[in-house]
């Protein structure tokens, strides 16, 4: 479900974009009817990309834990961006538009460092503690290396709607049929940010 949510929302963001350069281009380079004609013929798709591209970004925003400072920068510069846009296209002002469209090329950029440091798995190693040897030393056994094994009666970690922090938590005290994992606490954090970031929606 969210894998479909983020996938809708990337391509929403990249038709946004697309449309974006296109009006900015025309606007640019002082070609005021096409960009009328362009504007117009594209205002349905427009408002069905944008109303695509904040809906679905709300969605993905509620299923993190805690959302992190790019985040919020990237957030601020689209929506500061859309005022900006506005203006700048109704009154034809040229840097107003410039302006917006560099605010979203700053936005997509932040994006992309943000998937590029979630790919690293920044958040897998804290303190040199590996997360994934502690899970494939402490829970492969019933959880399986990508979650779903479910040997006696393990939950399926690829589908859990939990945070890290609740799952820090399970892996410290243990909940009904789990028992508790005794590792550091340093441990703890690093293997829940590991099913976090690698077995979980995987
Ligand atoms: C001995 C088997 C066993 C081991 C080892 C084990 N688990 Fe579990 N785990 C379970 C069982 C059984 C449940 C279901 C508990 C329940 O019904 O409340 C569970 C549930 C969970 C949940 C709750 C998921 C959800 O969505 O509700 C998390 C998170 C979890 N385990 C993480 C881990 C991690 C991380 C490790 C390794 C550090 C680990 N477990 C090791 C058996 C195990």
């Amino acid at each position: 479900m969210s894998e479909a949510i983020s996938l809708t929302h990337r391509i929403s963001v990249t038709l946004f974009f697309l449309i974006y350069v296109v009006k900015t281009v025309l606007l640019l380079s002082n070609r005021a009817d096409l960009l009328q004609k362009f504007t117009k013929s594209t205002k349905v798709i427009e408002m069905i990309v944008s109303a695509l591209f904040l809906i679905t970004g709300v969605y993905l925003m509620t299923l993190l834990p805690k959302i992190p400072n790019l985040l919020w920068i990237k957030i601020i510069l689209v929506l500061a961006s859309i005022p900006v846009a506005i203006i700048g296209f109704k009154k034809q002002n040229k840097i107003l538009a410039a302006l917006s469209l560099l605010m979203i090329t700053g936005s997509y950029g932040l994006a992309e460092v943000q998937k590029k440091k979630r790919e690293k798995g920044e958040t897998v190693a804290v303190n040199n503690v590996n997360g994934k040897e502690i899970y494939d030393a402490k829970c492969v056994l019933c959880h399986g290396s990508d979650g779903k094994a479910g040997l006696s009666g393990a939950s399926d970690l690829s589908v859990t709607q939990l945070t890290t922090d609740s799952i820090k938590l399970i892996i410290q005290n243990g909940r009904r049929t789990m028992v508790k994992v005794d590792i550091t606490d340093e441990q703890a954090t690093a293997v829940a940010a590991y099913v976090e970031s690698s077995v979980k929606g995987k």
